[in-house]
């Protein structure tokens, strides 16, 4: 995210005196990543960021996955997962659900209308989704804006929490990542630009504007990190507010990217996922694939072609419109469809030849790629159509 911005004051000079009215000195923090070696900010501290008064253990949700083994294709129905009664009393942080996870990412869903506590992740960067409903993100950067079809993007052990409001429940996708996740490289300059052929730009992309100060003494802030080869989670108390920052600059900060913003590339014959990617991360990727015209060949045929995507895992969040390739599927709004390497996959019976013609899919959709296998959360279990891997065929296994 090599793209500067600064909030708040900050000293003329990096590493010298910032003080505050009375004299005092604020306390510089830089977070970076990958060592002192890449993006990184700056950060102006009323309070010293390293203060803490106790630190216990928090116990994460469910975090064992199941192989997908014997292997087929999955249809999950997320919004099956969280009845109206609960949302009242599940928040975005702890209420998530795991879906499907690998040693590099792992993605997982939650309906809410509750404030979550201060949250960390010191695994990786978060996408977070906003399938609909809105939310105010305070971060130690700033608030950042939530509404339907923004990805939130937050960066590695960014303090934050997530306040849902307005109509509706908030439903969120988490995409966390072991890694930071970050543009398609093949889109930036090499000094970090996005370039004229990336489907979005600089322009699209949100950054805080505001900075929020928190009160309060002695103040809890959930830390997910790694330990003993597993994922885990501690409390940490810290004596004063975490939202304490005056002031900070960077390229390294959370920001938000409208899918709506997103400018679909589009062909005379198919194009393949690539040309929808939007986000990459260490070992996947995230497509998305937006309201477009189709393929305008005369002898074209707009759905995809049945595929072995040999080194993959598909997973496609269906997340808006009608996703033309599987109807008749039972996939809806809220699905997920899992397609594993090992397995060829492609349109539903008749929808190949019905596409011949169309001019314009009207369909939203997420897609995660990994390129090493997902295992099934406990989310996942619970929320699986078993009858979807024999779609094409018509019929399941002969009693
Ligand atoms: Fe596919």
């Amino acid at each position: 995210m090599a793209y500067y911005r600064q909030v708040g004051t900050v000293p003329p000079k990096r590493h010298t005196q910032h003080r505050t009215d009375e004299g005092g000195l604020y306390y510089e923090e830089l977070m970076g990543e990958e060592g002192f070696s890449s993006d990184s900010s700056l950060l102006y501290h009323r309070g010293l960021p390293s203060a803490i008064v106790d630190s216990q253990v928090w116990e994460l949700p469910d975090q064992t996955t199941t192989p997908n083994h014997p292997l087929k294709p999955r249809h999950l129905k997320l919004h099956e997962l969280f009845p109206k009664e609960v949302w009242a009393e599940t928040d975005v942080v702890t209420g998530r659900r795991l879906i499907l996870g690998n040693g590099d990412v792992r993605i997982s869903y939650v309906v809410s209308t509750q404030d979550s506590p201060l949250y960390r992740n010191a695994v990786g960067d978060e996408i977070v989704y906003i399938e609909s409903g809105q939310a105010t993100v305070e971060t130690v950067f700033g608030t950042l804006e939530a509404k339907p079809g923004d990805y939130v993007i937050i960066p590695t052990s960014t303090t934050h929490r997530w306040l849902p409001h307005g109509e509706g429940p908030l439903r969120a996708y988490a995409i966390e990542a072991n890694s930071h996740v970050a543009p398609p490289k093949r889109y930036l300059s090499r000094y970090g630009q996005l370039l004229e052929h990336s489907p979005y730009c600089e322009r699209d992309l949100h950054g805080p504007t505001e900075l929020v100060h928190g009160e309060g003494a002695d103040v809890e802030v959930l830390v997910k990190h790694r330990a003993g080869g597993a994922i885990v989670g501690t409390r940490m108390v810290y004596p004063t507010h975490p939202f304490d920052v005056v002031g900070w600059d960077g390229c390294l900060y959370p920001y938000t990217f409208s899918i709506h913003d997103y400018e679909p590339i589009t062909g005379r014959v198919h194009q393949p996922p690539p040309a929808h990617q939007v986000f990459e991360g260490n070992n996947f990727v995230v497509c998305n694939f937006v309201p477009r015209k189709v393929d305008y060949h005369p002898l074209s045929i707009p759905v995809p072609y049945y595929h072995s995507n040999v080194d993959s895992d598909e997973i496609m969040f269906y997340c808006g419109g009608d996703y033309e390739a599987r109807k008749g599927s039972g996939i809806g709004q809220g699905s997920i469809s899992v397609h594993p390497g090992g397995y060829a996959h492609g349109p539903q019976p008749g929808a190949y030849e019905r596409s011949i013609g169309a001019e314009f899919f009207d369909e939203l959709a997420v897609m995660v790629d990994t390129f090493r296998p997902l295992e099934l959360g406990e989310g996942a279990l619970a929320c699986e159509d078993t009858g979807y891997a024999w779609t094409w065929a018509g019929r399941g296994p002969k009693p």
